[in-house]
């Protein structure tokens, strides 16, 4: 089976990402490149990786009026990822803009959603205007995020069950928050393991510290990918 893991490279310089990722394979992993890295290192870094084979999930999170996030999923585009992220909070027209803008690309990476940051509590979302809890803002962005056309949504694995029940089959749950039970939690709070991730409905897996902290990531990759074959 091909791995569901996605190695979170958050790292602060190319030299330490690259050393990383030269002891991985795109067989055994995909890999994600978030703000910190691609603000440092520009678009030629995720082309050397994508370039080496790799999956790359731009994890870049565009919110912004419709134009310029399909404008910018375009260039994502273009860059040869496999998958790019929004802000579902941006609206469906804004959604549905980038999804129809992609379908035009001969290379149309996957495109999903973020619903509610986990790093905001029930106080932290009515400030800001939403009403209800953090979970059922979760499910009902989620919703918008499906009917206007997104391949799936990044969620915390403990939201992944109850979205899976309301979502077709093959839309993408990517889930971090994931420790295998021998690793350390880091600032992970609500966390579950890589196999009861997938029972409980993820696509895909997050996984940054677990690997990329270890004295022996690909050792650890590969703990973990069997882990999974195991189930
Ligand atoms: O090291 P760790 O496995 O905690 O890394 C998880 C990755 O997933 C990081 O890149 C983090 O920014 C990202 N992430 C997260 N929780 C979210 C959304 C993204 O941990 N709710």
């Amino acid at each position: 089976m091909t791995s569901p893991v996605i190695v979170a490279l958050d790292f602060p310089d190319e030299q330490s990402a690259l050393s990383l990722v030269e002891q991985l394979t795109p067989s055994l992993c995909r890999l994600k490149v978030g703000k910190e890295l691609f603000t440092r290192l520009g678009p030629a870094f995720v082309e050397k990786l994508v370039g080496k084979g790799f999956d790359v999930f731009l994890d870049l999170k565009f919110h912004d009026i419709p134009n310029t996030v399909a404008a910018a999923c375009d260039a994502a585009a273009d860059l040869g990822v496999w998958m790019v992220n929004l802000h579902a909070s941006g609206g469906r027209k804004m959604m549905e803009t980038a999804r129809e803008r992609l379908e035009g690309k001969s290379h149309r990476p996957k495109l999903i959603a973020v619903t509610i940051l986990t790093s905001l509590g029930e106080a932290d979302i009515h400030e800001v205007g939403f009403s209800g809890t953090p979970g059922e803002n979760v499910l009902r962005l989620a919703a918008l995020a499906e009917s206007s056309g997104l391949d799936g949504v990044v969620c915390s694995p403990l939201e992944a069950a109850a979205i899976r029940e309301q979502a077709d089959r093959d839309f993408l749950l990517v889930t971090p928050g994931v420790r295998p039970a021998s690793a350390a939690l880091d600032d992970q709070k609500r966390v579950m393991t890589p196999a009861d991730a997938m029972a409980a409905g993820s696509s895909y897996l997050v996984i940054g510290r677990p690997v990329t902290a270890e004295s022996d990531p690909l050792g650890a990759l590969k703990e973990i990918n069997r882990s999974l074959e195991r189930e």
